[in-house]
């Protein structure tokens, strides 16, 4: 959907080099020194509006501008292009090291090669001060002539800053590369560039990475718990003393670690001259039993490209809530199946703990933000994996995960409130949040865009956008993920629904143009101005909120079963005179939610842009269930949600009597105990988590995977 622009800044744009985790890059034209160059371009979000962030992105910008060193991808130019942020460099044309390590592994001795190149340009931008932070294979390119030279310097830190806006910290990092103490969201310095160093002279020597799992969260806790993995148990052709330098370069405390790169590289080189000379007094090294074959040239399959629009702005967070014995924090994270969780071990040595948090006080305190890439950076695991699965998630109601929003991002928990996790970190505004069936994808619509984000690759992406209409106020999905009910400019749809298809949808007769039931026309025309939608559970009923005729609010229930409008048969409209609902008064309903069956559950506007009483609807017995405030009868509620089996609700709440100092509370309790009028105990959030009383934290329950 974005189209390649002709021009970015001065620089004629020729062509699209390729995609990383957060940037476009261009092959351009500078006329004015007749030269190719390349262009990076940065997600607009990262150029925020606040004045005091475009200044400390100039101010980063020119410090990256000024390093120089013949390893080093110059830099021509920093510009901002319609709000974009872009970068100048030297085009590189030999390609990049991840290429490289794809076409075969490397012999010691071209390792050394790369690393004779670009250790002393990583040991003088650190004597400046200046930490890389996303050192990795496609970070180093090569020129016409194969020599190798670092790029992106810095600009991990600078979308780090920016990305950090809205949460506090954030970290932007890419986790197959990740230091420990990166991936606990500590102070970085240049051991952490050491670090991924070391991971680089493994997979070059290996073919692989030495933490492989399957999302990248996985990886990180990897980072931070697994003990480093025996190089020679990947290649056992590796010299004994290669074991000694991928240990110490990868060691977890950093004080541990090689203390310059040239540092690391001279020790490796020792290790080269050692094996020259004991190869040609003995016939060959011991062999350790090979856990899996190095990768040989005619095996490397290329990674599939992502079609489609690729993601902005690829962010996963994790906000790790649980201090352990050992004095840092882990993620015990549970976005996989059981079959494929990666265990959390605590086993190994805990990083030095002088700076290491003990505590959390504040819900901003440690996130870890972790910019997932695409595919190659945290790759899929090739084998099976063989690890002990965690104790199993809980799951009540039918629902074993949390989606919500707060401050405009996406967090997500288990049922009971623990492993509190923010997702994205992209600051748009997100409404109509919702699972997908796959049980990884949550799709929202942030003004006339609908996105989607993957929980396990932590892939932000487009699903469709509608960038002339005047509004987009429901997209709601069907239960069995085949159709979708949209309300654009105010008209109603039923269209076919698959992630693939809707990224060519941009306008009404792009909809049209799908298989539908519904089209706007008859008598759908009396649902003048839905807000929201929701299926039945056989979705074979839709039910909508609108705007009445008489400016009022209303649901109607709707048997779209014949899926033409003439025979649509309205089953039910509430609450209208069916029942006077207490606190309806204004007519105002902002949201409602449906059971599947015949319950409905809804709130007024009494407070805080849409907090009011809350009431249960039986549709079928046209009679209120439930009449009013679950909470000792106290007001206001809001964007409750049944469980997926209709046993539990989910529901926020503000204590009115508290006026100002109320907090937004969430409560997910068994449907029979709030008829039974026992007491009930809110999740546990940390405190004062809500900042923004007046916002909707749109609960999406996941059914139990
Ligand atoms: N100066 C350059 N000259 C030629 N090609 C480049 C240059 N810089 C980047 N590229 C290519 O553009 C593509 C995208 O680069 P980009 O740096 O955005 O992605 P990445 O390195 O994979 O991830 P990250 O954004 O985290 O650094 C890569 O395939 C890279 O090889
Ligand atoms: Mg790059």
């Amino acid at each position: 959907m974005t189209m390649q622009p002709e021009k970015i800044g001065i620089y004629e744009i020729k062509s699209e080099l390729g995609r990383g985790g957060m940037a476009t890059v261009y092959r351009g034209y500078d006329s004015r020194f007749e030269r190719e160059v390349a262009v990076k371009v940065l997600p607009q979000e990262l150029m925020h509006s606040d004045p005091q962030f475009r200044l400390r992105f100039e101010r980063e910008a020119k410090i990256i501008a000024q390093l120089e060193h013949s390893a080093i991808v110059p830099v021509y130019d920093v510009g901002e292009s319609d709000g974009q942020p872009f970068f100048v460099m030297r085009y590189m044309n030999g390609g990049s090291l991840s290429e490289r390590i794809k076409a075969g592994i490397f012999t010691i001795d071209e390792a050394i090669q790369i690393l004779d190149a670009v250790a002393p340009a990583l040991d003088e931008a650190h004597a400046k001060g200046i930490v890389h932070r996303d050192i990795k294979p496609s970070n180093i390119l090569f020129d016409k002539r194969g020599n190798p030279y670092i790029s992106d310097f810095g600009i991990a830190k600078l979308s780090q800053a920016q990305a950090g806006n809205v949460t506090g910290s954030a970290i932007i990092g890419t986790p197959a590369y990740m230091a420990p103490e990166q991936a606990q969201g500590m102070e970085v310095d240049g051991r952490s560039d050491i670090y991924a160093l070391g991971i680089i002279l493994f997979e070059m020597l290996t073919g692989k990475q030495p933490f492989e799992a399957d999302t990248p969260m996985a990886v990180a806790i990897k980072h931070i718990t697994d003990p480093v993995p025996h190089i020679r148990n990947t290649n056992p052709k590796l010299p004994e003393g290669m074991e000694t330098i991928i240990q110490k370069a990868m060691a977890k405390n950093r004080n541990d670690r090689f203390s310059s790169a040239v540092e690391m590289t001279n020790a490796l080189r020792e290790v080269a001259r050692n094996v020259t000379t004991r190869l040609q007094a003995v016939p060959a090294p011991p062999v350790v039993a090979p856990a899996s074959e190095p990768t040989i040239r005619s095996e490397v399959k290329a990674l599939p490209s992502r079609k489609g629009f690729n993601p902005l702005f690829v962010i996963a967070p994790v906000l790790v809530l649980a201090a352990l014995a050992g004095g840092f924090f882990l993620f015990n994270g549970n976005r996989t199946p059981p079959t494929t969780q990666t265990p959390v071990s605590t086993s190994t040595s805990a990083p030095e703990n002088t700076d290491t948090p003990t505590s959390i006080s504040d819900a901003s305190a440690v996130p870890i933000v972790i910019a997932s890439t695409n595919t190659e950076a945290a790759p899929l695991p090739t084998e099976t994996l063989t690890q002990t699965p965690l104790p199993s998630v809980p799951v009540s109601g039918g629902a074993d995960q949390i989606a919500f929003v707060r401050s405009n991002e996406i967090w997500m928990m288990n049922v009971d409130g623990s492993e509190l996790t923010q997702l994205t970190s992209d600051s748009g505004t997100k409404t109509d949040l919702q699972w997908l069936p796959d049980g990884d994808t949550l799709i929202f619509i942030s003004g006339l865009t609908v996105k989607s984000y993957n929980v396990k690759t932590g892939v932000l992406d487009i699903v469709t956008d509608f960038p002339s209409a005047s509004s987009l106020n429901a997209f709601r999905v069907s239960h069995d993920g085949k159709q979708v009910m949209i309300a654009v400019n105010n008209e109603i749809f039923v269209v076919s629904f698959d992630l693939e298809t809707m990224k060519g949808v941009s306008k009404k007769s792009d909809l049209i143009a799908l298989e539908h039931c519904i089209l706007p026309e008859g008598k759908t025309k009396s649902a003048l101005i839905v807000k929201e939608a929701r299926w039945a559970a056989d979705d074979k009923l839709v039910a909508w909120l609108f705007k009445g005729p008489t400016g009022t609010d209303l649901v109607s229930v709707l048997d779209i079963q014949d899926c033409t409008p003439a025979t649509i048969d309205i089953l039910d409209t509430f609450p209208g005179n069916r029942f006077d609902a207490p606190g309806f008064q204004g007519g105002v309903m902002l949201d409602f939610d449906w059971d599947g069956s015949n319950q409905f559950i809804f709130h007024t506007a009494r407070r805080n842009n849409g907090w009011g009483e809350l009431h249960v609807y039986n549709w079928e017995t046209h009679r209120p269930t439930l009449t009013v405030n679950p909470i000792g009868r106290r007001c206001c509620y809001r964007d409750a949600r049944w469980s997926p089996d209709g046993s539990y609700l989910l529901f926020s709440f503000q204590d009115e009597g508290l006026a100002e100092a109320a907090q937004t509370l969430l409560y997910y309790v068994p449907f029979g105990d709030i008829s039974a009028g026992a007491n009930l105990t809110p999740l546990p959030l940390p405190e004062g988590f809500f900042i923004n009383p007046r916002e909707a934290p749109q609960p999406a329950l996941r059914p139990a995977q």
